[in-house]
């Protein structure tokens, strides 16, 4: 993708691929967004597809497949047990990352589920280089505790580190000095990572990290979801991985780790899941759970069409051409709002742009949850539906305060292959006028707030009438436009 240089000078990713099945979008006026996202308690997981414009909550579930996908579905075997599609993924596994055992479940949290009753008793610890909101609750569930150590880099927002998602292994080991490694459930590498903004783990730093764990004999554990975008800047921004194929960059990858566990809603284009190990004992543990919450082994929770998707996305995912695609897409998108002064994550990440909401509204208090707030007023001036990763999809304190979060984002996530350039190019729009306009954007307050998860379904409203001085704005400046 990145070989084809334009006349011009300028600088546009091009598509390897043809859109040969569309979908139809709505783009309803201002007043009619004004009522769904009242309605959905300014909640953007809330919202219906049909008062949607541009879909960016996520890249789970909702990537575009290829046609080589959609055919291996029309092949699928289907059986309850023994079932012929199965052992085509679990034989993709083993040739892509090298492990012997594979445990198939019906998506990325069944596999936290599985691991964290397994591996993480009352008392243990999970040092990870970043929590995941489903991974956090599965293992304080078990009565574990998430210890981040990530690099002083991580969380600032402007950088040009290339590999901010790296585990501090100073921080690993005096953490393992003072706790000692029986505390220690498993080490959690999350590849690239998803809440400080998709920033990507070097291969170095896998390594180093694996050293570690194994002279302290503790388990290394992969969160493997977001791995396609990792695989990317690992080619394009390591040295080490410069001259290595891929499939050479993800067999270096799978070799640091103990377990492999993945949700295929992201890497392989598909909706599954599935842990990957060697060790023979920890898979019949695991594995006694699988047929008790997922299904039998040789479906986990996943349909055989899914699975067959699966098998041929995995594949896909070691061509340059299909990985690129994401992060070249974003890095367009942050650097056209770099340009125009709105303060995004740097350097682009994978996974989608992220705004950073606490810089956007600097006038609403991070106990009014910004980003939330930014979520809404962007779906209110353009139809565009982002993802709260702040304050509000933190969990509260045990003593029921906020958690702050360190970073506040507003997530607008670039599902692979589904966007055009010129979609990208009205959600920039849309936010440029947004940030011209940030003064007039106030607050929001729950209304219903869930104990847990709370960002998934809690509903809030605005501290002010903002949103109706929104709504005039847009339409003295943009007059009947949609
Ligand atoms: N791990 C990571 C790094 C994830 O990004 C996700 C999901 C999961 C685990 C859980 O997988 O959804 O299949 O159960 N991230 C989605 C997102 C929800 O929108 O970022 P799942």
């Amino acid at each position: 993708m990145s070989e084809v240089k334009f006349y011009s000078g300028e600088s546009v990713p091009l598509e390897m691929h043809k859109v040969r099945i569309v979908q139809k979008l709505h783009l309803v006026p201002i007043e009619q967004r004004h009522a769904a996202i009242t309605e959905a308690g300014n909640n953007t997981f809330l919202l219906k597809n049909r008062d949607i414009f541009l879909d960016m909550l996520t890249d789970s579930g909702v990537n575009a497949m290829s046609d080589r996908q959609q055919a291996a579905m029309m092949v699928a075997d289907d059986s309850y047990a023994g079932s012929e599609t199965f052992y085509r993924l679990e034989a993709k596994i083993r040739e892509i990352f090298g492990t012997r055992y594979f445990l198939p479940a019906h998506q990325g949290r069944a596999c936290e589920n599985l691991l964290s009753q397994v591996l993480v008793r009352p008392g243990t610890i999970v040092p990870t280089n970043y929590h995941f909101t489903t991974t956090k609750a599965h293992i304080t569930l078990n009565g574990g505790t998430v210890e981040e150590i990530f690099t002083s880099d991580a969380l600032e927002v402007t950088s040009d580190k290339p590999f901010k998602g790296d585990m501090d292994l100073e921080k690993l080991r005096a953490l393992i000095a003072e706790q000692g490694a029986e505390r220690i459930a498993f080490v959690r590498c999350e590849a690239g990572t998803n809440l400080i903004g998709g920033q990507p783990v070097s291969l170095q730093n896998m390594r180093d990290v694996g050293r570690i764990c194994r002279e302290h004999g503790i388990l290394a554990v992969l969160d493997a979801s977001l791995l396609a975008d990792n695989l990317y800047f690992n080619k394009i921004r390591e040295p080490e991985c410069r001259e290595m194929s891929l499939r050479e960059i993800t067999r270096a990858v799978a070799d640091q780790y103990d377990l492999i566990y993945f949700s295929a809603r992201k890497l392989g284009c598909a909706r599954g899941g599935g842990i990957c190990m060697n060790s023979e004992d920890l898979y019949k543990t695991i594995r006694e759970k699988i047929t008790l919450y997922e299904g039998f082994l040789t479906y986990g929770g996943m349909s055989v069409r899914e699975i067959e998707a699966i098998t041929v996305g995995l594949e896909e995912t070691m061509d340059m051409d299909m990985v690129s695609q994401g992060p070249q897409f974003i890095r367009f998108m942050v650097e056209e709002l770099a340009r125009k002064g709105v303060p995004v994550i740097t350097p682009p990440g994978g996974l989608g742009c992220h705004i950073d909401a606490r810089a956007f509204l600097s006038h609403v208090p991070q106990t009014e949850y910004p980003a939330g707030a930014l979520g809404s007023a962007l779906y209110l001036v353009g139809g565009v539906r982002g993802m709260e990763r702040g304050t509000l999809s933190e969990q509260r304190n045990p003593d029921g305060s906020e958690k702050l979060a360190d970073m506040e984002l507003l997530r607008l996530a670039l599902p692979r292959r589904v966007f055009t350039m010129s979609q990208v190019k009205y959600a920039v729009d849309r936010i440029v006028w947004l940030y011209e306009n940030r003064h007039l954007v106030g607050g929001l307050r729950f209304v219903e707030e869930p104990s847990i998860l709370r960002f998934f379904f809690g509903r809030l409203v605005p501290t002010s009438d903002w949103q109706e001085a929104l709504v005039a704005k847009f339409r003295a400046d943009l007059g009947d436009s949609l």
